[in-house]
């Protein structure tokens, strides 16, 4: 898997790429931020099997 992300490369781990999601996306940062620590484990473990 490639160790940065998002177009400009400054982004190293998921939390960081869904963190600097703003905009019309700022609405699922806001969603992320109220996940409990096993469902954004569970997100993370997806967005890895990709
Ligand atoms: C559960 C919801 C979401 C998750 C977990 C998520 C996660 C991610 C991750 C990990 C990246 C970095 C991908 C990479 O560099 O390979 C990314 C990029 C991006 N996401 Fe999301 N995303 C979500 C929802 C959204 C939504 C709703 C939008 C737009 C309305 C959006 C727009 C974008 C855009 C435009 C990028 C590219 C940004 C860039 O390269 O600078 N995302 N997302």
């Amino acid at each position: 898997m490639q160790n940065r992300l998002m177009h400009d490369g400054a982004s190293l781990t998921f939390l960081d790429a869904i963190l600097r999601h703003k905009g019309e996306a700022s609405e699922v940062t806001e969603r992320f931020r109220r996940l409990s620590h096993a469902q954004k484990e569970d997100l993370f473990q997806f967005l890895r099997s990709l």
